[in-house]
Order: C-alpha cells, then sequence, then structure tokens
C-alpha cells in the first residue's frame, strides 16, 4: 500500500528555480521543527542550523559553494552543521573532565544534521515546498568558517535552499534511480564484477547509450572535478583536529 507518506517522498525532487511566493514564517517554523523532531543519536542534537537570511550572505554562498547562482534567490537558505561544540563546551563549562571529541563523535554528529536536514526537505516538500541540497558548504573550510563564525568542532554538512518550485522545475521528471535490487545486499557485501557494474550504472544513467564514454565522461565531471578535490582537502582539514 503506497501511503502519502511513501508516494511524496517517490515524487519529491531537488527544485532549483523558484517563483516569487514567499515562504510563511508558520512554514517555516513547521519545517525547522519537522527537522528537530528527525532520529538523533542519544537524543543529543548533534546539529545546530545556521537560518541565513541575510542577502549579502547568501549572495556570498552563492560564489563560495561553487558558483550557483539560484543559492541568492532561494526563499530559505538553511545549513545544517554537525556540531560537538555545545556539548563539549557544557561538558567545560562545569568540569565534567571530559576527552576531547574524536573521529566517531563527529560521524555522530554528520549523520544527525543530514538526517535532520532530510526531514526538512521532506516537511518542505509536503508544504508543496521545493529544495536543493548545496554539498559545496562543505569547501572552502577556512571561508566559511570565517564567514559563518563556525568555532573548532563545528562543520556545515549540508546546506539545503527552499522556495515554491518554478512549472518548469514542478514538471520536471525526476531523475530516475537505480533499481532496488542493484543498492540492496542480503547479510552483507556482495562485490560487484565489471560486467554487473555496468550493468548497474548502465540501467538509469545511460540506457541505450555508450556506457564507457559516460562513464569516463561522468568521472572527469564529477570525481575528478576541481570541487570535489577541494571538498576532500576541506573536509580533511576538519578532521585533522579529531585525530590529535
Ligand atoms: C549531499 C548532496 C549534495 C548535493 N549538492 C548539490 C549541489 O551542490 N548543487 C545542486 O544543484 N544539487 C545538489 N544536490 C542535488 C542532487 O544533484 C540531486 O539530489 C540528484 O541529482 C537527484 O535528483 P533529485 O533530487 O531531483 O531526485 C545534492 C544532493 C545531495 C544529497
Amino acid at each position: 500500500m503506497i501511503t502519502n507518506t511513501i508516494q511524496e517522498l517517490f515524487d519529491r525532487k531537488s527544485v532549483r528555480a523558484f517563483t516569487d511566493q514567499e515562504i510563511l514564517p508558520e512554514e517555516k517554523e513547521l519545517i525547522l521543527k519537522a527537522a528537530a523532531a528527525a532520529p538523533t543519536a542519544g537524543n543529543q542534537q548533534l546539529y545546530t542550523i545556521l537560518d541565513i537570511t541575510d542577502q549579502e550572505l547568501k549572495d556570498k554562498l552563492a560564489e563560495t559553494c561553487d558558483h550557483q547562482p539560484f543559492i541568492a534567490k532561494a526563499k530559505m537558505v538553511l545549513i545544517f552543521c554537525a556540531d560537538f561544540q555545545k556539548w563539549y563546551d557544557a561538558f567545560q563549562a562545569i568540569d565534567c573532565e571530559s576527552r576531547k571529541p574524536g573521529p566517531g563523535d563527529l560521524m555522530l554528529a554528520c549523520s544527525d544534521a543530514n538526517i535532520a536536514a532530510q526531514n526538512a526537505v521532506t516537511a518542505a516538500w509536503s508544504l508543496g515546498i521545493g529544495s536543493c541540497y548545496i554539498g559545496d558548504i562543505m569547501e572552502l573550510r577556512e571561508v566559511h568558517r570565517e564567514l559563518l563564525h563556525l568555532p573548532e568542532y563545528v562543520f556545515p554538512t549540508a546546506m539545503l535552499v527552499f522556495g515554491y518550485g518554478n512549472e518548469q522545475q514542478m514538471n520536471r521528471k525526476k531523475p530516475e534511480r537505480a533499481r532496488v535490487s542493484d543498492i540492496v545486499c542480503e547479510n552483507g557485501y556482495h562485490r560487484k564484477e565489471k560486467d554487473q557494474l555496468k550493468e548497474m550504472f548502465q540501467y538509469n544513467n545511460c540506457p541505450g547509450r555508450d556506457y564507457e564514454a559516460w562513464m569516463k565522461a561522468f568521472c572527469n565531471r564529477k570525481y575528478n572535478s576541481d570541487f570535489a578535490k577541494e571538498m576532500s582537502r576541506s573536509v580533511g582539514e576538519y578532521w585533522k583536529q579529531f585525530e590529535e
């Protein structure tokens, strides 16, 4: 049985162009409350959401996040930050003799932040409001740290831009996904052979087209791109402080 929730999950797609319709304060409040209602490790809410309302800041983020102008035109911009700082500060404030945050704490905080973000996406869609993730907020660590006043143990894992989608965006076909059988392994990971990889990736990415040409172009455009390399450098810098 397909419930309304499941249908909305099937229908949701990224929206990158918006109408002039504003997001009402009560809609924003619901989206934020839905984010806060997400599952969270130990009920710690290891995240902080930055609500970017300053247009100048949006304009800057549109540039620093790999030059994506639609960010500046979004009606609402939220940055979900993995945040271990607030717990560490609270431990320190009353002498809990706490250790320094480690990689495990970081991973939990990233999970928490992203799960909350996805709740916001789903809640917004249910209100008719579109959104798009901006992964590039993880780039340029030093720049974003200064721009957003981020302390040591706070890292922006996802930015979301929201707005009512224009007609073209709402009528756009949602990109196909891989078959469920290709993304599920029973009782442990089954590494795929060359032919199985081709079968899997061709299915939804380049059906009926030259697979090798598509894969090589994709690898160059995404995986080997400057922005992907910058993201790894930036995240690596952040990781360093957890490894000491
Ligand atoms: C972690 C993450 C980062 C993303 N970063 C960007 C981005 O920087 N710019 C963009 O236009 N879309 C971005 N997207 C949206 C994806 O491109 C989109 O989800 C994907 O193409 C599938 O399309 P759909 O969301 O319409 O189903 C991101 C999505 C995720 C989950």
